[in-house]
Parts: C-alpha cells; structure tokens; sequence
C-alpha cells in the first residue's frame, strides 16, 4: 500500500508538438502510472514545438522509472531529462555558516577579529565562564553520530549519515533558532566517540546524539553526560519518548483510561524501547511488556549482553511468556518501535477494547495504519501521510532552546515529562480527537512551549 510521497517527486522534461492534446497527453499518462501530477510547467514555447516540465509524486525509484515510461509513450513526446527533485533539493548539502556581525571596513575586522578579538580571548582565559556570553558556545549544538543505525537504514556509516545529520541541524534552526552542526564520526568504539566529544565539547553548548545502535548509545550517552557540564540528549532515546508519552496522555483522555489500568505491549527494546518504557514507568505505567527479535523480555535475560539491565528488572511484571501476538490478548497499548508488518490484524483485534496502537517502525510500520484502525480506536504512526505523526521534530528542537536558555546541563526525567506534556497540552480539549492527538510538526506554539516547560525545570534543577 505504498503511497505517493514528496520524497519521490520527479521532473521529466519533455519535447513535444504545441497541440493541446499532446500536454493533455502528458497528465493523463501521469495519472494512468499512478503517480500525482504537481505541475506542468511550459519552459520553451514556439510554434513548432513545446518543451515542457512535468513534475509529479511517485511511491519508489521503480515507480518513477514507469512513470516516465508512461509518458515518453505519449505520442509526439521526447523525453529529454529526469531530474530527481530530492537528489537537486541535496546537492552541495543544505547547511551554509552565515556571519552575524558586519565584516565591511577595516574597523570592523579590527573588531571581529585582530587586534580586538585577543581582549575576547583573554576575558574568556580569565573567565572560562564567560564563553557563553562571548561566543557561539551558548547558542551551538553538535549533531554526533558514529553512523551505526541511520533511519530504518542499518550501519552505513558516518559519510552516508551527513544528509541526515544536516537534515537535523536545519530542523534545530528553523524550530527553534538553534545553530547546531553535524560532527559525524569515523569510529564505532564507545571509547573514541567519547573521547572525541569531549575533547570537541568546549565550542559546544549541547550534544545531541544521533543514530547511534543499541546498546552502545545507552553508554555513551551515560559517559558523556558524567563528563560534561553541558547538555548531552540522546533524541532516538528520549525525543521519541517524549512524544510517544504527549501522544499517549491526549489518547488516554479519549479512552478513558488511567495510566495505572493500562496494560503496555511493546515490540521493540532497542534505544527507543528502552527510553519508551522508562519514561512510561516513570508517570505510574508499570504494566509494560517487551518484545523483540529475540522474544519476550523476561527477567531470564539477564547478562544476555543485548538487553538493557533496566528492561529485564522491570518489565514484564505478569511474567507473559510465549509470542507477540499471545502477549497482545487483552492488552490496552500496543507500542511499536521495531521492524515493518509484523503485527496482524487479528492480534490487533484480540486486544482490549478502545485499544491504542502506536506502530512507529519507519519508513514501514509494525502494522499498516488502515488495517489497525479496523480493531484500534487510537492508531499513530511515524509517517507524515496518516493522521497522528509521532515526529521527534516536536521535542528536540524545544528542549535543546529550553536548555541552553537556561545554561544547565542536567536533564532529570522531570524535564523529559514536562516537555511532554507542553506538547500534549498544544491539542486542547475543543480539538482532540482519535485522529488528532498530537500537534502538527508546524504547530506554531510546540517548540516555544517546550522551550519554555523545559527551561523552567532546568532552572529549579539548578
Ligand atoms: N518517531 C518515530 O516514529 C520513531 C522514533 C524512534 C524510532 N522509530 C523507529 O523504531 C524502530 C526502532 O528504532 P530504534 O532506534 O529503537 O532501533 P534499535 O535497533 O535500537 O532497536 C530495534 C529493536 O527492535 C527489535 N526488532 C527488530 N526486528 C524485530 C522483529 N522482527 N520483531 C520484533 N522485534 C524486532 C530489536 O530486537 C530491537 O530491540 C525503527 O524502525 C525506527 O525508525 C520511530
């Protein structure tokens, strides 16, 4: 069931005669392959010939590949160019470094930079404290990753990581004015990494941690936050906790169901299981049980080496053994952080009623939304073409402007909370609803609010 997607958008160029019945051609081929047709474009017009631009949504490569098969098949029609719109969007990168302060006179680089910038430098030798005030340091994040788990893509590295580390540090900006740079990493070994940043620390005022695999993120980020006196967050942790716990408050509300009553099953207990099932606990949801590529979690795991020592002593407290699908008989919650189509419709249907299903794997869910609604009063998905997206967009950005605001590098499970329900409380009674339990991406209040939550727990933290 895969749909059309920005992501997929391509622009065939096309020579062909000026009749109308020949640019008609055109969109109907479009729609007969199936793709979306966005625009038409006359780039060159004379009376001989045409030569236009058909841009259009596709669902794949093998999709666009047919669709401009379709359309060189119009008759009269050249096909001379296919531009890849996401390819074009990436070229030379997507980040630029700007100059803040003017650099058009003598006087001006006297100031910027020598002789003036040395009385700069010397205040902050005298005064390390005062690197915040007088350079990038308070407003800059490092998006770290070691390219161990990239998206739904595996290890592939940290030169194939950079597209998403940049897309990263856009969204930082764009939300929430944070200037944040990608430091991808030639090393897989928890020491280097930590090593690496904290030597690079000093210029940075927080690091976020990115698509690093399971377990070895739980460690760094563990090092790393014993270390330095400045925020470290890892986002594939507790971004999607945040929001999975925004989205489930609002979903409980419809329900009517108290977090003590709730029976949780959840596939998945890799970075973001883990940091799911803590934040979960952590507001009274102690019925959380876990699956993954191994089977249910159980207190037997222990020194298995791949689950975290947290989940084996408190999940599971029914002790439910046996397979997903017997785990999901009765259950309230369906969480899923895992891998794409492994949850059917009957084990959706077994489950109690008003069930919630959250089926999170990206780019391919546990369970196609459309199917889980069929049984589920509540369903959310990582994916932007169904209705509740549990997108991190909406925590990181606010919590990294909450905390750098408020100069404090600890984060408590009370900021985590509080960030979540900044964002559960963006959906107010009047709009709430089994389709809208989360705010969009481009609410304009989300990060301000986070922000704002996240900064005042940071300051009584202090
Ligand atoms: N906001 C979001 O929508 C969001 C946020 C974070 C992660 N995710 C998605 O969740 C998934 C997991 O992310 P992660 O960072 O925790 O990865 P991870 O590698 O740390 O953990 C994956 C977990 O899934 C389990 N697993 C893998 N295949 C399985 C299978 N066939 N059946 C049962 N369990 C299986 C693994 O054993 C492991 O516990 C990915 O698809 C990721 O894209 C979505």
């Amino acid at each position: 069931m895969a749909s059309n997607s920005p992501g997929y958008a391509i622009t065939v160029r096309v020579e062909l005669s000026p009749e109308s019945s020949s640019t008609a051609g055109l969109a109907q081929a479009v729609i007969n392959s199936g793709a979306s047709l966005t625009a038409l474009d006359v780039v060159e017009s004379s009376h001989e010939r045409m030569v236009v631009d058909v841009t259009c949504d596709t669902s794949d490569p093998d999709h666009a590949e047919l669709v401009t098969a379709e359309i060189a098949r119009v008759p009269g029609a050249n096909v001379r160019k296919i531009s890849d719109r996401t390819f074009l969007l990436h070229l030379g990168g997507k980040l630029e470094v700007k100059p803040k302060v003017p650099l058009r006179t003598r006087d001006d680089l006297s100031r910027a930079y020598t002789p003036g910038v040395a009385r700069i430098c010397m205040a902050i030798a005298n005064e390390p404290k005062d690197a915040r005030r007088l350079t990038i340091k308070r407003n800059t994040v490092a998006v770290v990753t070691d390219g161990s788990a990239v998206l739904g893509l595996g290890n592939i590295g940290p030169a194939a990581a950079l597209p998403v580390m940049e897309g990263k540090a856009a969204l930082f900006k764009q939300f929430a004015g944070v200037d944040a740079w990608p430091v991808c990493l030639d090393t897989q070994d928890v020491d280097e990494i930590v090593r690496t940043v904290q030597i690079l620390a000093p210029q940075y005022g927080g690091i976020n941690l990115e698509d690093i695999s399971a377990p070895r993120c739980f460690e760094v980020e563990e090092r790393l936050r014993d270390l330095l006196d400045i925020p470290v967050f890892h986002d594939d942790q507790h971004g999607t906790a945040i929001v999975v716990l925004a989205a489930l408050t609002n979903a409980l509300k419809l329900v009517k169901k108290k977090p003590e009553d709730l029976k949780i099953v959840m596939s998945g207990a890799g970075a973001a299981g883990t940091a799911i099932a803590q934040l979960l606990f952590e507001v009274g949801m102690k019925d959380i049980t876990a699956f993954d590529s191994h089977g249910v979690v159980t207190k037997e795991r222990k020194g298995d080496g791949h689950t975290s020592t947290w989940m084996i002593e408190h999940s599971n407290p029914r002790g439910i053994t046996g397979t997903l699908a017997d785990g999901l008989v009765g259950a309230d919650v369906f969480i899923g952080v895992s891998a794409p189509n492994i949850v059917s419709e009957e084990a959706i249907a077994s489950m109690a009623k008003d069930a919630i299903v959250f089926a999170l794997a990206n780019p391919d869910p546990e369970i196609h939304p459309a199917l889980a609604a069929k049984y589920a009063r509540v369903v959310a998905t990582g994916r932007s073409d169904f209705p509740n997206q549990i997108n991190n967009v909406l925590a990181f950005p606010g919590i990294f402007r909450g905390l750098l605001d408020a100069g404090n590098s600890k984060i408590t499970n009370e900021t985590l909370i509080a960030a979540a329900n900044a964002i559960a409380d963006c959906v107010d009674s009047k709009q709430l609803n089994e389709s809208y339990i989360v705010p969009s991406v481009f609410h304009p209040d989300v990060a301000k609010n986070v922000a704002h939550a996240v900064e005042q727990v940071s300051r009584n933290n202090g």
